[in-house]
């Protein structure tokens, strides 16, 4: 692991608010919060979804995801602790644990399931839906399991431990990185009272997560279990994060796409013909 001097960003992005999640299910009855879905898809474009989970009661999770389709856009799910085990119809199976990514791309379709391999014991993470240009919303599905150590990590001067999931920071590049989004995926890890700066390209839209403590962002407070959407300024070239206790959070940030989205369950394309083309095509066994 390097350890780096982090860039100083001119300008910092400033938080343009808070979001609180939607405690909801999915699956065969996961308990998840819902950070990121319907409206702000259009501000937080390429994204479509962020679902954050997390319990140590097996009742939460135990049912797993059973077989269902996704068609038109990317899942990239980030265990933090847990076992969780992938099969689908392209034949990929995999296992994502502890600090691994599951990347997959759905493009023209694919069945999957996504089920507990465990009985107890903590489950936590994050399912991140990032959206496909029309131009390759039908390419063929694609799959990665990242295990943990893949991951590409940097600490700072001031103790900051940085894993770089997609894009890069600080000069470090990360296990994936993406044409026309440009999606920027990071798990930072603040020690209290230390700050941490990176750039993002300010033609990006951007987010962040915080799942353990609290940051500071300029004059706003982000406490636990909150999104701060990052306000889009020309003049500003990055972020500057403090942590005012022990801080773990999430930063997130791509290239809007700027087309339509139209959404049914799991499929999103860009218009409604092509969504009831998907529905077909799932109900006829032509979709994967
Ligand atoms: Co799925």
């Amino acid at each position: 692991m390097n350890t780096i001097t982090p860039f100083i960003p001119r300008q910092s992005r400033t938080i343009e608010h808070l979001i609180e999640g939607i405690a909801t299910s999915d699956g065969a009855g996961v308990k998840l919060t819902r950070v990121l879905t319907g409206k702000l898809q259009q501000r937080l474009d390429p994204f479509l979804m962020l679902d954050a989970f997390g319990s140590d009661n097996p009742d939460d999770y135990i049912a797993g995801f059973p077989d269902h389709p996704h068609r038109g856009f990317e899942t990239i799910t980030y265990m933090l602790a847990g076992r969780m085990r992938h099969r689908d119809s392209a034949g990929n199976e995999g296992l994502l644990e502890n600090g691994g990514v599951q990347w997959m791309t759905a493009g023209r379709g694919v069945i999957h399931s996504e089920i507990p391999e465990q009985k107890d014991g903590v489950m936590e993470g994050f399912q991140l839906w990032l959206n496909l240009p029309a131009s390759r919303k039908m390419i063929a599905p694609w799959y990665r399991d990242i295990g943990s150590a893949e991951i590409p990590e940097f600490v700072t001067a001031s103790g900051v431990k940085v894993r770089v999931i997609a894009g890069s920071s600080n000069g470090v590049s990360g296990a994936v990185t993406r044409e026309t989004t440009e999606p920027v995926y990071l798990d930072v890890h603040l020690p209290a009272g230390a700050e941490f700066s990176t750039t993002i390209p300010n033609t990006h839209n951007a987010f962040i997560y915080v799942y353990r403590g609290t940051v500071q962002v300029g004059e706003t407070t982000v406490p636990i279990k909150r999104m701060g959407i990052l306000h889009n300024a020309p003049e500003a070239d990055g972020i500057t994060i403090v942590a005012t206790e022990d801080a773990r959070i999430i930063l997130v940030a791509g290239k809007p796409l700027n087309e339509p989205i139209v959404q049914y369950g799991p499929f999103v394309m860009n218009t409604q013909a092509e969504i009831e083309q998907a529905v077909s095509d799932f109900r006829n066994g032509r979709l994967a």
